[in-house]
């Protein structure tokens, strides 16, 4: 069955020191996940990733994931980070497909497709995002709209791949808003990705993806929205910056 994750996105925030206190501070609040707690993965910026993994309690509950990766397996890119690099220094996951990338980097689901690939090949498990505007969401379109980024971004996968991913449903007015989508609206957009998997791989493809809500998750909405039967986590970006608020999270299922 599918795993319940909790992924902090740091984005780009947090020196170095600042980012080893919050994972020390973590891991003294939440170290204690016990064997019913989820997966927890951590995802600083790429120059504190291999620092900050080396913090985290190791062989257990905690992960190093990366924001982002590039599409190549090495070469001549100025500034870029290949998900082979992201592997050696302790990464097992990468988000894949944020909104920001996609609005602000012009990442499109063609890139996006090699950048699945170039993650999975690195053997690293991609966290892929999906997530509607608000103009799309008052247009009616939302399931149009996921429906087209699942199948033209994600579902070209094997299902052995397909495996590797955990999906995100990040509606993009709640990001970074603290407008929230309630959880009768989460579970709703949930169940439509969980119905469209079975109908892309098969029913048991559908059961064992682990399918994450982002967007202004924080300590005080988490349960609730855990308590929705196609919600198996979030991926959590401001209140990941705090410890209290992301341990809090961790501990509401
Ligand atoms: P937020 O960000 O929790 O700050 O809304 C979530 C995300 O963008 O992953």
């Amino acid at each position: 069955m599918r795993q319940n994750l909790v992924a902090g996105n740091w984005k780009m925030n947090l020196t170095y020191p600042e980012g080893l206190a919050l994972v020390e501070e973590i891991t003294r609040l939440a170290g204690d996940a016990g064997a019913t707690g989820p997966e927890i993965v951590v995802c600083p910026p790429f120059p504190l990733l291999h620092g900050v993994g080396q913090a985290l309690p190791q062989g257990g509950r905690f992960h190093l994931g990366a924001q982002n990766c590039h599409q190549k397996e090495s070469g001549a890119f100025t500034g870029e980070v290949s998900a082979k690099v992201l592997a050696s220094v302790g990464c097992e996951y990468v988000i894949l497909g944020h909104s920001e990338r996609r609005q602000y980097f012009g990442e499109d689901d063609e890139l996006l497709s090699q950048k699945l690939k170039a993650a999975l090949v690195a053997g690293l498990k991609p966290i892929f995002c999906v997530g509607e505007s608000l103009d799309t969401r008052e247009a009616d379109e939302t399931f149009a709209f996921i429906s087209k980024q699942l199948t033209d971004g994600l579902f070209h996968l094997s299902n052995e791949e397909f495996e590797q991913v955990t999906i995100a449903y990040e509606p993009i007015w709640a990001i970074g808003t603290g407008r929230t989508a309630s959880s009768a609206q989460a579970q709703e957009v949930h169940a439509f990705i969980r119905e469209q998997i079975a109908r892309a791989y098969d029913a048991q493809a559908a059961l064992n993806t682990t399918i994450l809500y982002g967007g202004s998750a924080n300590a005080q909405n988490a349960r609730e929205l855990f308590s929705q039967p196609d919600v198996d986590g979030g991926l959590i970006g401001g209140a990941s910056l705090k410890a209290v608020d992301f341990a809090t999270i961790i501990q509401s299922f």
